[in-house]
């Protein structure tokens, strides 16, 4: 069976309350029913994360290596535009990254535009609010068969 670590990041856990306009009505209890649901369907372990820390974040990585994890699903949240630590943490290990955001990144503030986390994932997924991970879980199925 595949085995997908999924990496929730800073601020990720006031979903339903932040910016609802921006990320939508879904707290992240419940887009994490919705992640365990799809992986049941296609068959795979998963297993979910969040911190509002970048350490534990990058720890979060490694662990995903060290328990022979086959590929890293992640939304660093605003970590995503600042963090060397997190790309090196991924760049760092052999497995397969897709990045993803709930909201379009591109068609926000020109800061969000800027990713180092892209620089060392296989692929992105943006804008589709909680469907975003869902598309990523299917996509990192396809990636790894
Ligand atoms: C986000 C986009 C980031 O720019 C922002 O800082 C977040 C959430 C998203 O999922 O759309 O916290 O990663």
């Amino acid at each position: 069976m595949k085995k997908i670590f999924i990496i929730h990041g800073v601020n990720l856990n006031l979903l339903g309350i932040r910016e609802k306009n921006i990320y939508g009505n879904l707290s992240l209890e419940e887009i994490n029913s919705k992640i365990e649901e799809e992986a049941k369907k296609l068959n795979i372990l998963v297993n979910i994360k969040q911190s509002n820390i970048e350490g534990e974040i990058v720890n979060f990585i490694h662990e995903a290596y060290y328990n022979n994890y086959n590929g890293i699903i992640i939304n660093p949240g605003a970590y995503t535009h600042t963090s060397i630590a997190i790309m090196d943490a991924l760049s760092s290990i052999n497995l397969k990254v897709i990045e993803v955001h709930l909201s379009n990144i591109y068609a926000r503030e020109d800061f969000r535009k800027i990713s180092y986390i892209s620089k060392v994932s296989d692929g992105i997924i943006t804008g589709f609010s909680y469907n975003s991970y869902i598309l990523a879980l299917n996509a990192m199925n396809n990636l790894l068969s």
